[in-house]
C-alpha cells in the first residue's frame, strides 16, 4: 500500500520516518541529497492537510542520553529553508503532549537518543505508534534496519504503509535487479574483497559483465597470477576470486580485468602518476586507477549495456591524477541509454564531482540499504510493510 491509498490524511496525525542522516559540519548540513530526496513526500503529507511528523536518527550516539552533536537541529534548519516555514524541531515527544497544526510539518529529534530504538523494543515501537493515525516509511537508507521506528512503529501502527520514495526506490532498483534489459553490468568497486563479498557473490548469479574497481579489483588481478606490488588487496581471497571467476563463465559471463594500470609510489594527493601494462607493476607501485585502454573498453562495455549498476568507483578518484578511470565510468554511464542505477557514499560523491547526476536513471539515497538489496536480502522495513498491507 501507498501514501496515497493511506485515506484523505487532512487533519490525521502522520509520523514519516525518512533517513535524514545527513553529514553535517559546523551546525550545517553539507549534502543535501537525502533531505531533497524527501520532500515531495513531505510536501504531499503537508498540502494534503495532514499533521506532518518527521522522524529519523542522525550519527550513531549512545541511547538514552541527549547528545548536541547528534541533533537534528542542522535538519530542522535546512528543512524549514526548504518548506519556506518554520519547522519545529520536538525534543519531547515519546509520551505525546505536543500539538501540530494541520498542514504543519515538525520534526521529532534523534530517534537513536531514545533507549529502545536498536533494540526494536516492543514499549517504544508501541509509543511511537500512538502518536500517530498513519504510519509512512519512506527512509529506503535505513529499510535494513530492524528499529523502533523503521520496523517496530509500523508493526503497532493502525495503519502503516511505504512512502513514495521508499517504492520509487525499490521499484528501480527491483527493474535493474530482478527484471533488467540486458546486457546486465555491474560495476563494483571499493578496498576490499571481504566487506562486498556477498554483493560479489550474489551478483555473479545475475549479471553478464561484473565490472570490478579499486581493491577489490587488485586482488583478482593477482588472483590472474600478476605482481600487485604494495597495492591494496586480500591475498586470502584469492580462492573466492578464482570461484566467482568460475561461476560467471560457467554463465557465459565475465569479469573484466584491466590490462592497464595508473601506479604511484604513495598514497598522497601529490603523488605522481605512472600509466603501465598491469604485467609491468613492480614491488614499490600501488595501483590506484585503471589505465586508458581499460577505461575506454569499460566505457564501451556500459554504452553496450541495457541496465548498468553501480557501486563504488574503480580509482582513488578524489586525488584528480587517479580519477580518470572513474570519470570514464561516469562519461560512459552519462552517454548510455542503458537505465542506470547508482548508490553509495563514494559513488554519489563521483557522480557530483563528474557532474553526471542528472544524466543516471536513478541515485538511491541508500549506502548500506542498497548494498543489501544487491546481496539480494529482504530488508526488514519492507518485510514489516508487506505483513502490513496484508492485514487490511
Ligand atoms: C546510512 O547512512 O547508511 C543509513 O542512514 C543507516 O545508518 P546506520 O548505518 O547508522 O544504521
Amino acid at each position: 500500500s501507498d501514501l496515497a491509498q493511506a485515506g484523505k490524511l487532512a487533519g490525521k496525525r502522520v509520523l514519516i520516518r525518512e533517513d535524514l542522516n545527513v553529514p553535517i559540519k559546523d551546525g550545517k548540513v553539507t549534502s543535501d541529497a537525502r533531505i531533497r530526496a524527501s520532500m515531495p513526500t513531505i510536501k504531499m503529507a503537508a498540502e494534503a492537510g495532514a499533521k506532518v511528523m518527521l522522524m529519523s536518527h542522525i550519527g550513531r550516539p549512545e541511547e538514552g542520553v541527549y547528545d548536541e552533536a547528534s541533533s537534528l537541529a542542522p535538519v530542522a534548519k535546512d528543512l524549514s529553508e526548504k518548506l519556506g516555514k518554520e519547522v519545529r524541531l520536538i525534543k519531547d515527544y515519546i509520551d505525546g503532549g505536543f500539538e501540530v497544526a494541520d498542514g504543519e510539518v515538525v520534526l521529532l529529534e534523534n530517534v537513536r537518543f531514545n533507549k529502545g530504538e536498536g533494540k526494536n523494543t516492543e514499549e517504544l515501537s508501541k509509543k511511537y505508534a500512538a502518536l500517530c493515525d498513519v504510519y509512512v516509511m519512506d527512509a529506503f537508507g535505513t529499510a535494513h534496519r530492524a528499529q523502533a521506528s523503521t520496523h517496530g512503529a509500523g508493526a503497532f501502527a493502525d495503519t502503516a504503509c511505504a512512502g513514495p520514495l521508499l517504492a520509487a526506490e525499490l521499484e528501480a532498483l527491483g527493474k535493474a535487479l530482478h527484471n533488467p534489459a540486458r546486457p546486465l553490468v555491474a560495476i563494483v568497486g571499493g578496498s576490499k574483497v571481504s566487506t562486498k563479498l556477498t554483493v560479489l557473490e550474489s551478483l555473479s548469479e545475475k549479471v553478464d559483465q561484473l565490472v570490478v574497481g579499486g581493491g577489490i579489483a587488485n586482488t583478482f588481478i593477482a588472483a590472474a597470477g600478476n605482481n600487485v606490488g604494495k597495492s591494496l588487496y586480500e591475498a586470502d581471497l584469492i580462492p573466492t576470486c578464482n570461484k566467482l571467476n568460475e561461476i560467471m563463465s560457467a554463465r557465459g559471463a565475465a569479469i573484466p580485468l584491466a590490462t592497464d594500470v595508473v601506479t604511484g609510489k604513495e598514497f598522497s594527493p601529490t603523488a605522481a602518476a605512472e600509466t603501465k601494462n598491469v604485467s609491468e607493476v613492480v614491488s614499490d607501485d600501488m595501483i590506484f586507477d585503471i589505465g586508458p585502454d581499460s577505461a575506454a573498453e569499460l566505457a564501451a562495455i556500459i554504452k553496450n549495456a541495457g541496465t548498468v549498476v553501480w557501486n563504488g568507483p574503480v580509482g582513488v578518484f578524489e586525488f584528480d591524477q587517479f580519477g580518470e578511470g572513474t570519470k570514464a565510468i561516469s562519461m560512459a554511464i552519462a552517454e548510455s541509454s542503458a537505465f542506470s542505477i547508482a548508490g553509495g557514499g563514494d559513488t554519489l560523491a563521483a557522480i557530483d564531482k563528474y557532474g553526471i547526476e542528472d544524466q543516471v536513471s536513478y541515485i538511491s539515497t541508500g549506502g548500506g540499504a542498497f548494498l543489501e538489496f544487491l546481496e539480494g536480502k529482504i530488508l526488514p522495513a519492507v518485510e514489516m510493510l508487506e505483513k502490513a498491507a496484508a492485514k487490511k
